[in-house]
């Protein structure tokens, strides 16, 4: 599956077209970043601005985190919904402290091993925070793979998931990791929308196969019967 053509493709529109000035973005603060991934996972960018900067006017540094008492903590999440985050965000603070010193692990590995962070937030936070080439797959990702590879089979059934991951990892830039990560992300968010697509504009159309064959409506599959 190794295609450098695809990452520098989306590297490339990444840098022109996508977003640079997200709160949690031009930093290298694991803390800061890890925040920002949590809290964006299942909720949109839009709802997350506002507890992201009111979250950390409370809790400057992960030791502030650390330390508070859990109902602080449940208290300015309070409205942004799922809550098993907060309370494994504070979990994962006060793991950090106490395992790491306070410093977050660069190694996927190590952070997926920490309460609320699975392999892609992992992915995400060690790409934006260390520049480690490591594979995301999230919703967005998995939309504009069965797009882009055609790929007609449930993305929520093992295997399809399986193959996507493999996928994933074999078409990481040698460079660039961060910009390939956020331009997966900004291309699912602005462009490759689940309903309605602007194809138009996308770095990937050449090689879509759903564009070629007129599929984008149909793709990803739901969720059989
Ligand atoms: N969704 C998940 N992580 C994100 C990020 N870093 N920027 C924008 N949207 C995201």
């Amino acid at each position: 599956y190794a295609d450098p053509s695809f990452s520098d493709a989306l590297i490339a529109w990444q840098q022109q077209h996508g977003r640079h000035a997200l709160p949690w973005q031009n930093t290298r603060d694991a803390y800061l970043i890890w925040l920002s991934e949590i809290m964006l996972q299942q909720t949109q960018v839009s709802a997350v601005l506002g507890y992201y900067a009111r979250f950390l006017e409370r809790f400057p540094t992960l030791r502030d985190l650390a330390a508070a008492p859990v109902e602080d903590v449940m208290a300015q999440w309070s409205g942004l919904g799922y809550y098993t985050r907060a309370r494994n965000l504070h979990k994962c603070a006060q793991r950090v402290v106490d395992e790491y010193d306070g410093v977050f692990p660069s190694d996927p590995a190590l952070l997926a091993d920490l309460p609320g962070i699975g392999r892609s937030t992992a992915a995400a936070i060690s790409a934006f925070s260390s520049g480690t080439r490591a594979a995301i797959m999230d919703g967005n990702v998995k939309r504009v793979f069965a797009r882009v590879f055609g790929i007609d089979t449930f993305p929520g059934e093992r295997k399809t998931e399986e193959m996507m991951w493999l996928r994933a990892v074999a078409l990481l830039p040698e460079q660039g990791i961060e910009s390939y990560t956020q331009g997966l992300m900004d291309l699912g968010a602005t462009v490759c929308t689940r309903s309605s697509p602007a194809c138009e504009r996308c770095p990937m159309q050449t090689r879509c196969v759903a564009y070629a064959t007129g599929r984008t409506r149909e793709l990803p599959v739901r969720k059989p019967k």
